[in-house]
């Protein structure tokens, strides 16, 4: 559950709250208060003059708590921005929260951060909602949950852009963590049909209009000959489906079509991963789960945008009915593909999904996928890739920018078409170069999307946290992706 968010003016010091958050930064290297929070002459002085023997510096990511003498909260927690002659939305974001996510376990937090503009209210709202995140479906006892009621200190809670600025807040967080839940699911829960009436239930709970799902199963995907999916499904018991979810208001100003990568477990298959290299691969759905929850938030807000998202599911498992290395399959409208590595699924499935989007000719594609090793080591594991044609790869990483997300272009080079080049096929599903092995499998998909306006995002890095929290990331799922395609609808929305 998402923690609830409401606007104050009350004196933030009188909260009846479990914790008062304010924001600290760096100045020519000592620490100062931000914003123009009134506090007790005591505890101030305690915070700056004691700030080295307490370890408050400012930076980002340091989050410190003291007692909360003379205010109502039993503590006061110290949140660092970072340096204090830029602080940028994207960094109030993250020193909220960092904030709340190191809060986890307290019932009720204020957070009393510099809200000066509409943009700062939101950064803070937005930074607050995504750190309230705990996942315990599978925690027996009682392990400590996520905040649940925040309230931020502003001098203008009833102004209109500010509430408009917390509703659609509120909107984006349970998107991202919706994304999260479904990423950091076991396989042995989450697999192509469970994940189908998931998505069907979070639709319901949405409870907006416009919104409709068609889903395929084995049987129709192999009618309509879907092969990628039915190739990289048929080694697993548990069959794969897709799932188109379109949301389509009354006169839109366009069509954005998303398709996401939908792999519920990646074993590999037959070319079977290291068990190592196995150990995150219920993440391989991170896209989809991405794409589903986009589609839903962009209907909850009620944007004038048609958006259709394709959800490409199967798991990737070795068995006597798996696919073989040396296969050739079958891409729905007739391109064909040898498979010499079962372990090059995504693109697979995601060729599937890029033809199926692309027979509806919308204004522009986009796919989101958790496709490459090669990705991470390009990029490392907090930024992800664009690709695609030059528009779409920039209008996609200005998004990004806006929406406080990493994302950085890269190019599609011609000359790597040739490494796919098949001794029996149209293309080959791995390149003879290991080299520049995130291009090669963009390369792939450009093969399937022809002239279209197209951008292609791999997330293979930045979707599960392996390392350790951060600002609003937590560990495990991170919801990557639902930020920046949400912020290209509203772009696209606002004209
Ligand atoms: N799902 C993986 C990519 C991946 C790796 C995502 C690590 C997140 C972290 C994908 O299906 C895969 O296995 N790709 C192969 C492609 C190769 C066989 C050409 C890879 O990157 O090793
Ligand atoms: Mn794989
Ligand atoms: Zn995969």
């Amino acid at each position: 559950m998402t923690a609830t968010l409401t606007l104050t003016s009350q004196e933030p010091a009188r909260l009846s709250v479990d914790a008062l958050v304010v924001a600290v930064a760096q100045q020519d290297g000592s620490p100062v208060l931000l914003g123009d929070v009134t506090l007790p002459k005591d505890l101030r002085a305690l915070v700056t003059q004691d700030a080295g023997a307490l370890g408050i510096t400012g930076a980002a990511d340091e989050v410190r708590r003291v007692p909360g003498h003379g205010i109502t909260a039993a503590v006061l927690v110290l949140t660092g921005v970072g340096p204090a002659e830029d602080v940028t939305p994207e960094a109030l974001r993250r020193a909220a929260g960092a904030a709340t996510r190191e809060l986890t376990g307290t019932r009720r937090v204020a957070l009393a951060l510099p809200t000066d503009d509409v943009e700062q209210v939101a950064a803070v709202a937005e930074g607050a909602l995504l750190g309230a995140y705990a996942y315990t479906r599978y925690r027996t006892g009682d392990a400590p949950a996520a905040v649940e009621t925040i309230q931020l200190v502003t001098a203008h809670p009833r102004d209109r852009a500010a509430t408009a600025a917390v509703a659609r807040a509120r909107v984006l967080a349970e998107a991202v963590h919706g994304t999260r839940d479904l990423v950091n699911a076991a396989p042995n829960d989450l697999f192509p049909a469970a994940f189908v009436d998931l998505a069907k239930s979070t639709v319901k709970e949405a409870g907006v209009r416009g919104l409709r799902m068609t889903v395929l199963d084995e049987k129709a995907l192999a009618a309509g000959g879907y092969g990628g999916l039915i190739a990289v499904g048929q080694g697993s018991t548990r069959g794969p489906r897709l799932v188109k979810l379109a949301y389509a208001p009354s006169r839109p100003k366009g069509h954005v079509a998303l398709v996401g990568k939908g792999i519920t477990f990646d074993s590999g298959g037959l070319s079977l991963k290291p068990p190592a290299g196995m150990e995150t691969m219920k993440s391989d759905m991170a896209g989809a789960a991405a794409v589903l929850h986009t589609v839903v938030a962009a209907a909850r807000l009620g944007l004038p945008v048609v958006v259709t998202g394709w959800l490409c599911l199967a798991e990737n498992m070795p068995s006597g009915s798996a696919q073989r290395p040396s296969d050739v399959i079958t891409i729905r409208g007739g391109t064909t593909v040898e498979v010499l590595n079962t372990d090059a699924e995504g693109r697979l499935v995601m060729a599937d999904g890029l033809v199926a989007a692309l027979e509806e000719k919308p204004d522009v594609v986009i796919d989101i996928a958790t496709l490459t090793g090669a990705q991470v080591v390009a990029l490392g594991h907090r930024v992800s890739a664009v690709m695609g044609t030059d528009d779409v790869r920039a209008e996609i990483v200005a998004a990004a920018t806006t929406a406080g997300e990493q994302f950085w272009p890269m190019p599609l080079p011609e000359e790597l078409r040739a490494g796919l080049s098949s001794k029996v096929a149209d293309i080959a599903n791995i390149s003879g170069d290991r080299m520049g092995g995130m291009l090669t499998a963009g390369v792939f998909l450009r093969e399937f999307v022809g002239s279209a306006p197209w951008g292609h995002l791999d997330i293979a890095g930045p979707a599960f946290n392996e390392k350790t929290a951060h600002g609003y990331t937590p560990v495990g799922g991170t919801g990557v992706g639902v930020r920046t395609l949400l912020r290209l609808v509203e772009a696209r929305a606002e004209g």
